[in-house]
């Protein structure tokens, strides 16, 4: 990739993924990309965000195309997390005059890390940066997605660097999202928002309410395309997304299967619910990655995971879903445990006691026995 113009004086300097499958436990089938953005303002040159160590050298030679790298001034870290800070130590050795602007949750960060002992500026939500012709407001976002997460906006452009928020993993040569298109763009941010957003709807609320006073033109995530034209349309989903608003008409299935019982019934439920009218959207963990079922699990009122028994307990598959769906923590859901009964029966209990630390209404179990 090389650097890219968004506007006079602005450009994009990130780099691209196309090969990775798995991002911390989330599969990423299309790749992924780590925006970094570079603002010239006269002589002062200012770096958004990094990218993963393993991407400095194509980062290094983006910025080049713009400026030297040791001309840098002022790092803006709006979040620490290494696909966002990887290159960071080489940053500092290029220009250990740098002058960081983060949260102090990022500075702490940026300590256990790297082992940096300076001190950056720390700031405040509300606070502003003047660099000559530019000034930048910082809006602290903890838990959007970690607790050093913060927010930058470009008020003379209205262009919001927005760091993970509004982000989506996806490789493509599409810059912006009306060059993606509306309907993959969504699908790629729903998926996103469910993977890694999931938990913090209180938080992602509150930021978007403060984030509303300002006039956005231009929202420049640190992953995926920009987006110009459906911002409206982004910001009320997540809107609908962080107060958990769900489809009382949308049902997940989620299953695996040993010998084939647990699909029947995968099949006959199914019917079950499409006779009612509802839409039934169904995950073979078999087939599908346990990741890729959460994008629908954001907006879906129903979820129903089927699991045989095996050896006593789940089958492994149905158990890392379990464990992971535990961790972004869905709330006020119905559950249907179901399952074949193998020899004890234990999987569908096990099923039930997650739903019910959700804090769900379960449906009653239903099992089939084993059938030979
Ligand atoms: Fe894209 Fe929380 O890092």
């Amino acid at each position: 990739m090389s650097a890219i113009k968004i506007r006079d004086n602005i450009y994009a300097v990130g780099a691209r993924d196309p090969e990775v499958r798995i991002f911390h436990g989330y599969a990423t089938p299309f790749g992924a990309t780590y925006n970094a953005y570079l603002i010239i303002d006269g002589d002062k040159h200012i770096l958004v965000d990094n990218v993963k160590a393993a991407f400095t050298e194509e980062f290094f030679q983006n910025i080049e195309e713009i400026c030297p790298v040791e001309s840098l001034d002022i790092l803006i870290q709006n979040h620490i997390e290494p696909d966002h800070s990887g290159s960071f130590p080489e940053l500092l050795k290029h220009c250990p005059n740098l002058e960081i602007y983060c949260t102090a949750g990022a500075q702490k960060g940026l300590k256990a890390y790297y082992g940096w002992e300076g001190a950056c500026h720390l700031v405040k939500a509300g606070e502003t940066l003047n660099t000559g012709a530019y000034t930048f407001a910082f809006m602290p976002a903890p838990m959007v997605h970690w607790p050093d997460s913060m927010l930058t906006y470009l008020q003379e452009e209205k262009i919001l660097f927005s760091n993970d928020a509004f982000g989506q993993h996806i490789c493509s040569d599409a810059l912006y999202d009306d060059e993606l298109g509306e309907e993959r763009l969504f699908e790629r941010a729903i998926d996103y928002y469910g993977n890694i957003v999931l938990p913090f709807g209180v938080q992602v609320s509150k930021l978007l309410e403060a984030a509303s006073a300002w006039e956005i033109e231009l929202i420049c995530p640190s992953h995926g395309v920009m987006l110009r034209k459906y911002i409206g349309e982004m910001v009320a989903a997540y809107l609908r997304w962080a107060k958990n608003e769900t489809d009382p008409n949308k049902v997940v299935m989620v299953y695996d299967s040993m010998w084939g019982s647990t699909e029947e019934m995968t099949r006959k439920i199914c019917a079950e619910f499409e006779a009612e009218g509802k839409q039934v959207h169904v995950h073979s963990l078999r087939d599908e990655h346990y990741s890729a079922v959460m994008g629908d699990i954001v907006d879906a009122h129903t979820i129903c995971v089927g699991a045989s028994t095996l050896n006593n307990t789940l089958m492994p598959t149905v158990a890392a879903f379990l464990a992971y769906m535990k961790g972004l923590k869905p709330k006020g859901r119905v559950g249907l445990p179901y399952g074949s009964y193998g020899w004890s029966g234990e999987a569908t209990k096990e099923v039930c006691e997650v739903m019910e630390k959700l804090g769900w209404e379960v449906l009653p179990i239903r099992k089939q026995v084993y059938r030979g």
